[in-house]
């Protein structure tokens, strides 16, 4: 099986980290598209134009055998699209991220975190109040953090003041915090210091989707190849940073 997972940037690299703990032996081709990134403040039209792109490249292109959107925004804007379009699995972040919120929040107070394209497309409020209408949502938009993590994020005073000022924002009963963008996940113990309650990270619970497609297979070490539209040291210092590995061979590629 060979799986294709991208994101606008280096943030579907926290999905990545779990779908190689999980599938070492699999190939995997990951497509950062970081030209364009942050996705999240662009309108919809030109989001859903910009993940097709990558999504075809994927699948037409290098024809994987199932497609992991490891991006929110994506899989607000793009997932039903691509359902129709493509024969073969397609999963996103989304519905992972909601299955485990519910499951963590003890008072069903929960607030998401997430680009300002995620919280307009409202999916995260929606999906959570259709399965239980109990629980109360606040969403709160942070347009400056996938930025800052692109670039590689420091914790240094002006860092914190921002992410201070997005996480004040969650009123002080809410128990549970959704990481509602995957860049989000690369700066989790900063998150931590802030916020006290349980921090959902929809990786984790991606990766049991994806269990359910992936047959067992007998081959060993798969390989990775990556792909970036974009500045390829930015992304691989970020990238090596996080999944604690060295990256060799990322290529550029400009998709028309
Ligand atoms: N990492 C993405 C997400 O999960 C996209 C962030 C962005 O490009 O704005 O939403």
């Amino acid at each position: 099986m060979k799986i294709g997972v991208f994101d606008s940037g280096v943030g579907g690299t926290s999905v990545l980290k779990e779908i190689l703990k999980n599938f070492p032996n699999e190939d995997i081709i990951y497509f950062g598209d970081n030209l364009h990134a942050p996705y999240g403040d662009r309108e919809i039209d030109e989001i859903k134009k910009l993940c097709l792109k990558v999504s075809d490249f994927l699948v037409y292109e290098k024809n994987v055998d199932v497609l992991v959107i490891a991006c929110n925004t994506a899989t607000a804007v793009g997932k039903d699209e691509m359902e129709k379009r493509y024969s073969i699995p397609v999963i996103g972040v989304v519905e992972s991220g909601v299955k485990d919120a519910i499951y963590a929040t003890k008072n069903n107070k929960i607030a998401i975190l997430a680009t300002s394209a995620t919280v307009k497309m409202g999916i995260y409020e929606n999906e959570i109040l259709n399965k239980n209408n109990a629980c109360k949502i606040r969403q709160i938009e942070a347009p400056l953090l996938v930025g800052i993590i692109e670039n590689g994020w420091k914790e240094i005073t002006e860092n914190m003041l921002i992410l201070e000022y997005y996480l004040n924002k969650i009123p002080n009963s809410f128990d549970t915090l959704v990481l509602g963008c995957t860049h989000y996940p690369l700066i989790r113990k900063s998150i931590e210091k802030l916020f006290k309650g349980n921090i959902v990270d929809p990786a984790f619970e991606t990766v049991n989707s994806l269990k359910k497609i992936l047959k067992s297979s007998d081959k060993k070490n798969g390989k990775i190849e990556f792909y970036v539209s974009g500045d390829v040291e930015k992304f691989k210092k970020v990238a090596e940073n996080f999944l604690k590995m060295k990256i060799e061979n990322i290529k550029n590629i400009f998709l028309k």
